[in-house]
């Protein structure tokens, strides 16, 4: 592992080097569905923990936060709502040069049709703020959260209420116009039509295929309106879906192998993106999964190192996926999340070589990448996990609100000064 750190590459003067975030994970005290549902499924959580973890190998040093109902309540969070200023001059000391970061639809709009002036002045200080640091925004405007009245009315399960949403965006491209370089319409659309309303893992709990199908659909249709409503107000900005794509590839030289890789390609990776190919000006993937597959399941490498949430871990494998997908898509590439649940700090170093490596392979093979932002900046509330999974550069002390740069970070911001 130690030798594969030592790089040796040259990347793009203007390349995006940075982190990730979004609003609920780290901003703390918001008040949306997903609080709602922290709330009345704490409990139920703790009781469920041992059958959801107990097989983890780091179990030991889980269990006392996986057992503790406050573990699934975001409450205060990295409290990054208030802190915000400090979180961007540790980015800034890090040399990083972009952040994706959003804004929260619940603060912008906690009543439906009423409009939180004072939220709205506190992004565009937020947003001005970075910029000040030499770092350049990538705005998400939806990750996941939304205000009560929505979810009230179906949430993303009716079509009727698209138009909430593309309100929201007309005016929140408005107000923050002149910081739109990269904008996310939305995240993951698929991971949480799926998790939300087929797997019962998200609010609303869900469990139908139908309904998750609609909510693709929507989140489509969703799109498809923002990105001409941004354009039409912002024509310079940049403007992207951010899609969750795992590499597929056969284990062995059968068949089978070889053609459920292909169609689990092409429903994970390439169903969605399609509907929406034509309002996407580049490209924003996240990856965190390479699935091999040995007949028609996918059964990964048995000596595979696995991640603190039990994830196989294949960073090389963003190579294979970015060439995959750029030979059918053609267009720019951002990789707007990529990382792993490691509180030992073990493999994230290695985990960011590898990937550094594979992105280099990429651009070699002649895929055009804008940056690479690794998830995440700090420590975060981890959705149905809560907050023992450990994703930051930066370490996060609940208690104290203490922030502490990891080592591997501080490699990667020795890496992006020698790749810059
Ligand atoms: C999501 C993040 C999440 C990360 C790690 C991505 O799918 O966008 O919000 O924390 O994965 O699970």
């Amino acid at each position: 592992m130690a030798e594969s750190t030592k790089l040796n590459l040259k990347f793009p003067k203007e390349f995006l080097w940075g982190a990730s975030i979004s609003t609920h994970q780290v901003e703390g005290n918001n008040h949306n569905q997903w609080t709602t549902w922290e709330l009345e499924t704490a409990q139920v959580k703790v009781a469920k923990a041992p059958y959801n973890y107990q097989h983890l190998a780091n179990w030991d040093e889980i269990k006392q936060d996986a057992l503790s109902p406050s573990n699934y309540v975001s409450g205060k969070a990295a409290d990054h709502f208030n802190r915000y200023k400090q979180d961007f001059d540790l980015a800034a000391s890090m040399h990083l040069n972009a952040l994706r970061s959003g804004v929260e639809w619940s603060r912008i709009e906690p009543k439906e049709g009423v409009f939180n002036v004072a939220a709205i002045e506190h992004y565009k200080t937020y947003f001005a703020e970075l910029k000040q640091r030499g770092i350049t925004p990538v705005i998400s405007l939806w990750h996941w959260t939304f205000p009560d009245w929505f979810a009230a009315k179906g949430g993303f399960a009716k079509r009727r209420n698209i138009k909430y949403f593309t309100r929201y965006v007309r005016r929140i491209t408005k107000e923050l116009g002149e910081h739109f370089g990269y904008v996310i319409t939305i995240n993951e659309p698929t991971v949480y039509a799926a998790m939300s309303y087929h797997e019962q893992r998200w609010p609303p709990e869900g469990h139908s295929k139908i309904t998750m199908l609609l909510v693709m659909r929507n989140l489509a249709s969703a799109h498809r309106k923002s990105y001409r409503i941004i354009k039409k107000l912002q024509p310079k900005a940049q403007v992207g879906i951010v899609h969750n794509c795992a590499y597929y590839y056969p284990g062995d030289d059968s068949w089978i192998s070889s053609v459920v890789a292909r169609l689990g390609h092409k429903f994970s990776n390439e169903v969605f993106i399609n509907r929406v190919k034509r309002q996407q000006d580049f490209f924003a993937l996240n990856y965190y999964f390479a699935n091999q597959i040995l007949g028609t399941r996918v059964h990964n490498p048995d000596d595979n190192q696995l991640n603190d949430m039990g994830w196989d871990m294949q960073p090389d494998k963003l190579r294979p996926l970015l060439v995959r997908l750029h030979k059918k898509y053609k267009i720019p590439f951002m990789i707007t999340e990529s990382g792993v649940a490691d509180s030992h700090d073990k493999y994230r170093k290695w985990w960011i070589a590898q990937e550094v490596k594979a992105m280099d392979g990429a651009m070699k093979d002649g895929v055009p990448l804008l940056g690479y932002i690794h998830w995440s900046l700090l420590d975060n509330f981890e959705w149905a996990e809560g907050f023992w999974p450990k994703f930051g550069l930066i370490a996060v002390d609940y208690k104290t609100q203490q922030r502490t740069i990891r080592p591997s970070a501080k490699w990667y911001s020795r890496l992006i000064r020698t790749l810059s």
